[in-house]
């Protein structure tokens, strides 16, 4: 299926930059046709501006200032993210993709008030996380990141398709075999998405 790889990581010597190879090579050996949004790379411009406020509600007029993006997300079939945990949520750059691309129209649309998907086109989806912190502090703090995954994102997507959570917890202490086995482990996952 053609799955679009969102990634979001300003340093190409990081952990996160190789889960993003690892995870990019997976699913093309899986015979999947990936689309690589790296928006650090293309210098995507994550600050909705006053004029995107003013014509967020007006599809198509919102979709103008990033259509490539729109058209990119609307052909998508699944969906994967990379992303590190900043501030227990997405960094500024991923968060405003969502808020600039994820637009009414293109991802949803209000029918007499009520809030329609229009990403049923993606049937599957997955996320690969990388948190400073130990997974009990990440629960503790309500955990957001994994929770804009799974029941935000979504319950925009279908609710009703399973997704695949990843997390390499605990960065601050991690060592080289933790590390080499959650490529591992992202590596058999996304084969298999
Ligand atoms: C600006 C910033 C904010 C961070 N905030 C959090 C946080 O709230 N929770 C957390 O678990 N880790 C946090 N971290 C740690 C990152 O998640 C961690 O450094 C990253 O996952 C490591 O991956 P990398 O080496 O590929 O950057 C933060 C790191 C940075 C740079």
């Amino acid at each position: 299926m053609r799955v679009l790889l969102l990634f979001s990581h300003p340093v190409e010597s990081s952990y996160g930059a190789a889960l993003h190879k690892e995870t990019r090579e997976a699913l093309i050996r899986a015979g999947h046709e990936v689309d690589d949004c790296d928006l650090y790379a293309e210098g995507f411009d994550p600050v909705l501006s006053r004029h995107d406020r003013l014509v967020y509600h007006d599809y198509p007029e919102n979709t103008k200032l990033v259509d490539r993006y729109c058209e990119r997300l609307k052909a998508a079939e699944g969906l994967v993210i990379v992303t590190p945990v900043w501030n227990f949520g997405f960094p500024a750059m991923l968060k405003g993709y969502f808020d600039r691309v994820w637009l009414p129209g293109v991802s949803f649309a209000l029918v007499d008030g009520k809030v329609e998907s229009r990403l049923r086109h993606i049937r599957k989806m997955a996320a690969v996380l990388t948190y400073g912190a130990t997974p009990f502090r990440a629960f503790v703090a309500g955990n957001p990141p994994k929770k804009i995954v799974k029941r935000v994102l979504r319950a925009q997507i279908n609710p009703w398709k399973p997704v695949t959570f990843l997390a390499h917890y605990d960065m601050n202490n991690a060592t080289p075999e933790t590390l080499s086995a959650f490529l591992a482990k992202v590596r058999r996952k996304m084969e298999r998405f």
